[in-house]
């Protein structure tokens, strides 16, 4: 057995007599001398093997990422390396044991991305990926003591399931019993928690498996974790305040940092307002002006009946050049800007794109600064118009590195809409069906749905979603009323989630709760902005996993077990 861990090895323990075991993560023949790091999950380890030891041959053919076992004695290095925790000693061997030789890896620092997947690996043997998930697996073990600690209990819900109403597409299953029918891989345990609510488990909580299968982005994977929470006879704010408790844990054990508690709280319509977005990044201000008043007056339909929105922007060092603002209307457009006016000050003159529509007592009301950049989009939606700019807000402030990765700007956004329109013109939920509306709502829910707002929270930081709850729906008659609004037939009702409207029927308890995507949070703890690599074995952008090479077809007799015939 080992004696100790490479990179754990200092001064401290100078003389030692030590066995090692690990990798070779690099051998140099320098001058007749073999120096090679020794690498294992701690770290690395300087071992010399000097011409006339009776090891110099062995030592003259170890390779890198031949795997070892070193026995021999900690001295001090000749040349320091302050740079590493072992930096100031060595190991002088007495015996090197090759366990395993190695082929020359097929990747390297500047290998693809699909070479790396595809060897995940060993791309799995740097340390800095194995720090991100020893950092990941602490954070779960800091999550679960503290909710234990609080009288959460760990269940476990199905995996081979039924669809749940997060509203991505599901992964199915096909029943080799039941032929032509299928389990649903959970998008998240929602509704059984709820029945565990039901069932009187008061405080539940699972570190879960949820599965999506949706257009994936840098935060978004198919397979991914929530740690998944609900509550019994709580209301908003006690929730959140235990909520909050977590991060506060997470925040001091992980960073050693203190987080400020209560978040502050931002309703959504002035995230919509101030940010343009429902997960607004506040690590900087730059915030949103409305300015439908001030260019009602000019008789363009540019203007007329139409939102418009504006950040302003100091141009110090004149970046903003008649090519570089081309390129933001290009991006704006991207988000589905019909136009990006601008007006600038520069050396004590206005220009822009709109100067000639403006009267002198408007450009006054303006008031714009010197080297003061305004940029203005304008749309009949009013919401489109917000999420537009808010884009932009966004995107400047990453191109003139106006935050940094180590503020954390955690608010709760609440009060979201009940309902929202899709793009086909029906009515979906904001958040899913069980959401519940705030009390003072409750009664526009079939006369006025689109004016109805929801107690449900959402936790952003640094512009992610890092969790989304809410309180539910306990009282099946305001149940009844939401599925009306979105027009889910009582058939469908009772065929998709009957089981939970029976269960509202036994003295369902007030209750709620909150998810939090475990990827997303330890991406931001870690200081990463690829979910890739917070996840072990992580899938591409198409959902495929290269090293496993799935999905794959399979052979015909397994199909034919679960009736299924491919289409060509
Ligand atoms: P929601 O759908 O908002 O809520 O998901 C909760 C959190 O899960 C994370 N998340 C993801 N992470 C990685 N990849 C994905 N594809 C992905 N999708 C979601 C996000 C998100 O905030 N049942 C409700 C929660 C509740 O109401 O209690 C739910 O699943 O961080």
């Amino acid at each position: 057995m080992r004696t100790d861990y490479c990179g754990e090895l200092t001064r401290e323990n100078l003389g030692k007599e030590v066995k090692l075991y690990g990798w070779v993560n690099k051998a140099r023949d320098l001058g007749g001398v073999v120096f090679f790091d020794l690498r294992d999950i701690s770290g690395l380890v300087q071992v010399v093997v000097r011409p006339d030891s009776p090891l110099y041959e062995t030592a003259t053919q170890l390779r890198a990422e031949y795997c070892l076992e070193v026995s021999g004695k900690v001295i001090l290095r000749e040349n320091p390396n302050l740079n590493i925790k072992t930096g100031e000693i060595e190991i002088n061997p007495s015996n090197i044991v090759i366990l395993n030789k190695s082929l020359p890896l097929p990747i390297d620092a500047k290998s693809n991305d699909e070479m790396k997947l595809k060897y995940r690996y060993l791309d799995l043997r740097r340390l800095e990926l194995q720090e991100i998930f020893k950092t990941k697996a602490r954070i779960v073990s800091v999550v679960r003591r503290y909710l234990e600690e609080n009288q959460f209990i760990d269940c476990e819900t199905p995996i081979l399931a039924k669809s749940t109403p997060e509203g991505a597409r599901d992964y199915l299953v096909p029943s080799r019993i039941f032929k032509g029918e299928f389990f649903a891989l959970p998008q998240s345990p929602q509704v059984m928690k709820q029945l565990l609510m039901v069932a009187g488990f008061d405080r539940y909580y699972q570190i879960a498996k949820c599965f999506r299968d949706e257009d994936l982005r840098a935060d978004r994977q198919p397979e991914f974790s929530q740690i998944d929470i609900e509550t019994s006879f709580l209301n908003q704010d006690e929730i959140l305040t235990i909520l909050e408790g977590m991060f506060k844990v997470l925040w001091k054990e992980i960073l050693n940092l203190d987080l400020e508690t209560p978040f502050k709280r931002l309703e959504w319509k002035d995230a919509m307002r101030l940010y343009g977005s429902d997960k607004p990044d506040t690590r900087f201000k730059m915030e949103l002006e409305h300015y439908n008043e001030l260019f009602s007056k000019v008789d363009s339909p540019l203007f007329n009946e139409k939102n418009i929105v504006g950040i302003r922007l100091i141009d110090g060092n004149r970046e903003f050049s008649r090519k570089k603002i081309d390129s933001l209307i290009e991006y704006a457009k991207k988000y589905g800007a019909e136009n990006l006016l601008y007006l600038k000050k520069t050396d004590g003159q206005i220009g822009g794109s709109i100067i000639k529509l403006l009267t002198d007592d408007m450009i006054n009301e303006l008031a714009l600064k010197e080297n003061e950049l305004l940029l203005l989009t304008s749309h009949k939606n009013y919401l489109k118009a917000c999420t537009i700019m808010g884009a932009l807000r966004v995107k400047l402030a990453s191109d003139l590195g106006l935050y940094s990765d180590k503020d954390y700007d955690f608010k709760w956004v609440v009060n979201f809409p009940l309902f929202e329109l899709a793009d086909d013109g029906s009515i979906t939920s904001s958040h899913h069906p069980f959401t519940r509306p705030l009390d003072s709502d409750k009664d526009k829910i079939l006369s006025n749905p689109l004016d109805v707002y929801s107690a449900a929270y959402d936790l952003v930081c640094q512009g992610y979603e890092v969790g989304g709850g809410s309180l539910r729906i306990y009282d099946s008659e305001v149940q009844q009323n939401v599925f009306k609004t979105l027009n889910i037939s009582e058939e469908q009702q009772k065929e998709k989630f009957g089981y939970l409207f029976d269960a509202m029927t036994y003295g369902c308890p007030p209750h709620g709760g909150c998810a939090f995507g475990l990827e997303r949070l330890t991406m931001i703890l870690v200081h990463s902005t690829n979910i890739r690599d917070v996840v072990l074995f992580p899938k591409t952008t198409s959902s495929q996993d290269l090293m496993l090479d799935s999905p794959n077809p399979v052979d015909l007799s397994q199909l034919e077990e679960v009736s299924i015939k491919i289409n060509q």
